[in-house]
């Protein structure tokens, strides 16, 4: 690969994902092995994962992933949303083959609705963190968002990403540290990440007990977790120097406590900041953590290409409607105008179906991914991609759905469970 102007190697040239095999060969290769014997490492119920990554977990991380805002009633509001809708499963549906799980957004043709989710600190479920499910995610052909919360840098992230498709989620340093802003951004870019996702729900974490019951915060550990963004960062990195007269390896805490407060600057942009996003990027830009009409009508309002219906899977406002309940309003106001994605209580094959059903046009991954890290590294992760995948594959040609567009995945698949 050939050098950079700052001597770093050009880790660009995102083409589309590789052509797929149907993810449903995971499971004949299962059956296959079983016939000498051979039992797979994990476990293919949704529902176990967790408890199972629980049991490998140290009780700081357990209460970190699993933990939620509050009481955790948004948490659990996000997963019966789900079972208020029911799929209808068409006969005699005559089909030339499996189901085109393929779906379009920012403009390209990906072969799978699903990317993983922005996770920071993951080196907290195991040490190989976010190069263990960057890797996983290329070998999948599945998109992989990176947060700004990593604990490992932007460029190691895109290594370990090779030639996968990847986005950069952003946690907004407040505007009088757009410098550092503008280097992220810049970073991500010379590092091929293609879209930038902008949360917008987190600019100070939520009200977590299990997190203040076990005091602990990730961020604010002097351990190089959660802060390799920033560590890594040449404005940064000056930044610090001038300020304090030493590098950031000789004060550790200070430096994590000043990172901390600069990508969780604790009071919120305005719409008319976006404008600088644009400015500073060039390329997709999709707002994550989107609850309302009134904010999607606002993001086609700005112009950014997308949005991620999201409540950060109950962790920041609880009491906060569902995610999936309010999908399809959003995608009634909005869905014609710019690319929705759906995140927030996903476990299964299933909830891909009904989000996608009801209007999106890629699910993001979120906890699930994480248990299969803290489980068994690249492989743990892929288990739970290639299962989610296997199992969307199964519920549609089952259902008697042909593909996952728009065209054949839509409202009449589904019913309500409180109108029968
Ligand atoms: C442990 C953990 C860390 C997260 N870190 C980030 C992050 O750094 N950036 C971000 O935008 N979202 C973050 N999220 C939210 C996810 O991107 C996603 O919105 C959420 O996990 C969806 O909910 P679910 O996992 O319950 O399906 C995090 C979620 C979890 C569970």
């Amino acid at each position: 690969m050939p050098p950079t102007a700052n001597g770093n190697v050009t880790l660009r040239g995102r083409g589309a994902p590789k052509p797929p095999i149907h993810p449903v060969e995971y499971e004949k290769s299962i059956y296959q092995k079983g016939l000498q014997y051979e039992r797979p490492p994990f476990s293919f119920h949704p529902e176990q994962w967790e408890p199972a990554a629980e049991q490998r977990m140290s009780a700081d991380a357990r209460g970190y992933v699993v933990g939620n805002a509050g009481t955790g009633e948004t948490g659990r509001k996000n997963r019966e949303a789900f079972k208020k809708w029911s799929i209808l499963p068409k006969r005699l549906v005559t089909t030339k083959g499996l189901p085109d799980l393929s779906t379009k957004v920012l403009g390209q043709r990906f072969p799978f609705p699903i990317c993983v989710a922005p996770v920071g600190v993951q080196c907290i479920f195991n040490p190989d963190g976010e190069r263990a499910s960057a890797a996983a995610a290329a070998r999948d052909g599945v998109p992989y968002i990176m947060s700004t919360a990593s604990s490992t840098s932007i460029e190691d992230v895109a290594k370990a990403n090779g030639d996968g498709v990847r986005w950069f989620q952003l946690y907004w340093p407040s505007r009088e540290n757009d410098d550092i802003t503008i280097s992220l951004l810049s970073r991500a870019k010379e590092a091929g990440f293609s879209a930038l996702f902008v949360t917008l729900d987190t600019y100070i974490l939520g009200w977590r007990p299990s997190d203040m019951d076990n005091g602990y915060n990730p961020f604010l550990r002097s351990d190089n977790i959660g802060v390799a963004a920033g560590f890594s960062d040449p404005v940064f990195r000056s930044r610090f120097k001038e300020k304090h007269g030493t590098e950031i390896e000789d004060d550790l805490h200070s430096a994590a406590t000043e990172w901390t407060g600069t990508i969780f600057p604790g009071l919120s942009h305005g719409w008319d900041d976006i404008q600088f996003l644009k400015k500073h990027w060039d390329g997709p830009i999709i707002l994550k953590g989107i609850q309302t009409v009134e904010d999607a009508k606002m993001c086609v309002e700005v112009g950014v290409d997308g949005i991620v219906v999201s409540n950060h899977g109950g962790r920041q406002v609880d009491g906060g409607v569902s995610s999936l309940g309010m999908l399809p309003r959003i995608v009634d106001a909005v869905g014609d105008k710019l690319d929705v994605f759906f995140d927030s209580g996903i476990r299964a094959g299933a909830d891909i179906a009904k989000a996608m059903a009801l209007g999106a046009k890629m699910c993001l991954i979120g906890r699930p991914y994480i248990y299969g890290l803290a489980l068994g590294g690249e492989g743990g992760v892929s288990h739970v991609l290639k299962s989610l995948l296997g199992d969307f594959e199964l519920t549609l040609h089952l259902a008697g759905i042909e593909s996952a567009s728009p065209e054949h995945l839509n409202r009449d698949v589904l019913i309500r469970e409180d109108q029968l």
